[in-house]
């Protein structure tokens, strides 16, 4: 019984070392080598190109190497067989690292010192205490809490928004499409960790921006395609927002010219805030092999109604 690893963009290095050690009864191929299609029960995978998951006629779970889901989901040749997303502590503190420098960063006015240090301008800047900030936090799962979390022990002033209610202590949480507006006119830092799916594609837009407080700023580490991308430019361009933190693309890797590269109010990083480490996720793998094999049901599966 062994696993298909399917990735164009990780090294397979540390996968196979860590899933030999955990799983060392499961042979390990690694994409494009296949060998006998009809022993392969699990594929791991990270955009794997549509059609390959189907042509694997004994699969049985297909194991995520991201938390979003959002390709694989769009394969329409994708098997009905049960789809574990990923969730694993490694995912989680790196988002939290990078959603808290990002707000840090606007928070501290950074961009705007590094600006004037450029320049050779000494100038403080009205400085507000963390409390007197208000978070806004576009998705309250795995990653979004868990950043609202570190977010409010900064001290913060947090509030989230979820689909379903959700309580955490300390936030305060919104939910639902009525719950939106009172989570963006308390926003003057919004970040958007949802899930892309029918319902939040294009959710970052000029009409959302105009429920913000004026001069917010805007972080988005979820996917690029919950931004459009010219009503940023267009706020940012009118000084309805102040800047904005992406690490996320509707082409990635961004092209070459695209006007984000260069925007004096926009930070970019090459979709890395939160990555899939072999040392820390692998465990997350073999642990839902084992309980698939041990008859337990499998935990973080996707709802491929929902999306997510
Ligand atoms: P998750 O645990 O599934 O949480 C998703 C959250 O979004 C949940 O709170 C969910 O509400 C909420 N949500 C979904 N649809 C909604 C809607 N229509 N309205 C309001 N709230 C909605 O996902 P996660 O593990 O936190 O990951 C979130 C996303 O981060 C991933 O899907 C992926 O795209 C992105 N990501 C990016 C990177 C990176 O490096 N940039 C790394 C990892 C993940 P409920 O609580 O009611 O279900
Ligand atoms: C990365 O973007 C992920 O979804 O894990």
């Amino acid at each position: 019984m062994s696993i298909l690893f399917v990735s164009a963009t990780d090294d397979p290095g540390p996968w196979l070392r860590e899933l030999n050690r955990l799983l060392p009864e499961h042979p390990v191929r690694v994409w494009p080598e296949r060998g006998d299609d009809a022993a392969i029960r699990y594929a791991v995978a990270w955009k794997p190109p549509p059609g390959l998951l189907a042509s694997l006629p004994r699969l049985e779970v297909i194991l995520s190497l991201g938390a979003g889901v959002d390709a694989m989901l769009a394969d329409p040749t994708l098997p009905d067989l049960p789809l574990v997303r990923m969730v694993e502590p490694g995912l989680v503190l790196g988002m939290t690292e990078w959603v808290a420098a990002q707000v840090l960063y606007w928070h501290r006015n950074q961009h705007a010192y590094s600006a004037q240090q450029a320049r050779g301008v000494w100038q403080p800047l009205d400085e507000f205490l963390a409390q007197e900030r208000r978070v806004g936090i576009l998705g309250l799962g795995e990653l979004g809490a868990a950043a609202a979390r570190a977010l409010a022990a900064l001290g913060f002033d947090v509030a989230g928004w979820s689909r379903s209610p959700r309580e955490i202590p300390g936030i305060a949480c919104h939910s639902g499409p009525d719950g939106l507006a009172a989570l963006l006119a308390r926003s003057d830092i919004l970040v958007c960790l949802l899930p892309l799916t029918a319902e939040t594609r294009g959710i970052l837009d000029a009409e959302l921006f105009a429920a913000l407080p004026p001069g917010a700023v805007v972080i988005n580490a979820a996917r690029g395609a919950h931004l459009v991308e010219g009503d940023l430019l267009a706020a940012l361009a009118g000084g309805r927002l102040r800047g904005a933190s992406l690490d996320v693309f509707t082409e990635e890797p961004l092209p070459a010219g695209h006007p984000f590269w260069r925007h004096p109010a926009v930070v970019v990083t090459p979709h890395v805030a939160a990555k899939t480490h072999a040392r820390t996720a692998a465990a997350s793998i073999a642990e839902q092999i084992r309980r698939h094999e041990r008859g337990l049901p499998l935990e973080n599966v996707v709802d491929s109604r929902r999306g997510y």
